[in-house]
């Protein structure tokens, strides 16, 4: 039975844990590309040097990891800037504004940066306070997370009058502003579509995990997680075959395999246990997707079969 207590307790130390960034492999060549992009700003601005903003476009499938490792790059690079004296230039951060309008977005961003205004202005007049504001208040890039919905919601006129805004930012002869764009595979079409703005940015792709190849990796990470959480891993979850059916459920996603190892932990402790075993999984999946048993990765041999995209997936639907 779990008490009120187990249940408290259990949500503080999962917390804790979420807290915690996991520095992976993955991560190096987009922390150096972004550093990249920094200094050479920084570079122009102590030279007073004018040229073309560089920008970075992050891709990868829904629960890889982008957003948290932007998150956590951008969390440094605000300090080192501010560490660095740079404290009044900015990086603004906006979700994925819906409606991706021009005018929404134009919107969208003026409140970020501190002066929002009302829906009765015209685009061009909006955009023109963006361009005051990013320049007076020194900002070095903007982070737009959520960047394939510019193609999904607004119509194509819409979206060749945000990208050909978005080089503006990046091209203006007075204050060039970087654009990092995040977004699943179809911000990879909204570059191919628009190669004036592709050229104008690196790309980095987290790509999907393979069992095969990461099953290992996994079981890494799950003994750090253990270790981290003060649970012993037991035999069962150490063995390779386990790292697989995490990285399968998963969705073959990185995000997604911490955020079912984090669920498994949770389940331990609300069960008052000291240590993580596979029925933590097996319960952990089924909470999240409601699948019966023949759909869970943890529970059946052939578990390369199961589509764990899928939820509420049983046997007889009736
Ligand atoms: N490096 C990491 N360290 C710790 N936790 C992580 C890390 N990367 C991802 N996660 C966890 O995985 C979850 C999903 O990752 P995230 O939200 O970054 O995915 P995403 O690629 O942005 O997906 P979407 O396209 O659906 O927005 C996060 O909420 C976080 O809990
Ligand atoms: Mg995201």
């Amino acid at each position: 039975m779990m008490g009120n207590d187990l249940i408290t307790q259990a949500a503080q130390r999962v917390a804790e844990l979420k807290a915690y960034f996991v520095d992976h492999e993955r991560f190096v060549p987009l922390a150096e590309g972004f550093s990249i992009l920094a200094e050479k700003r920084l570079v122009d601005i102590q030279t007073d040097r004018i040229s073309e903003a560089q920008g970075l476009a992050l891709s990868g499938h829904s629960g890889a990891g982008k957003s948290a490792a932007i998150t956590h790059l951008l969390a440094q690079e605000r300090q080192r800037l501010a560490d660095q004296g740079y404290g009044d230039s900015t990086i603004i951060s906006l979700r994925g504004p819906s409606p991706a309008t021009l005018k929404f977005v134009g919107q969208m961003l003026l409140r970020a940066l501190g002066y929002p205004i009302g829906a009765d202005r015209h685009a061009w007049y909006i955009w023109d306070l963006v361009q005051h504001h990013l320049k007076e208040r020194r900002v070095l890039f903007v982070h737009l997370d959520e960047a394939q919905d510019l193609a999904s919601r607004g119509t194509k006129h819409e979206l060749d009058s945000v990208t050909s805004m978005l080089k503006t930012l990046m091209t203006d002869p007075e204050w060039p502003v970087g654009i990092i764009l995040l977004g699943t595979n179809e911000l990879e079409d909204i570059l191919n579509h628009d190669h004036q703005l592709a050229r104008r940015m690196r790309t980095v792709r987290f790509e999907s995990l393979s069992p095969a190849a990461y099953g290992d990796d996994i079981l890494d990470l799950l003994e750090n997680y253990c270790e981290l959480a003060q649970l012993g891993p037991e035999d069962d979850v150490l063995d390779l075959s386990h790292g697989e059916r995490v990285v399968h459920a998963a969705a073959n996603q990185f995000g997604i395999a911490i955020v079912l190892i984090l669920d498994a932990i949770e389940d331990a402790y609300l069960h008052g246990q000291k240590t993580l075993n596979r029925h933590n999984f097996i319960r952990a999946y089924h909470r999240r997707t409601s699948c019966d048993a023949e759909f869970n990765p943890f529970v059946v041999p052939d578990f390369m079969r199961i589509n764990a995209r899928q939820v509420f997936s049983r046997e007889n639907r009736t």
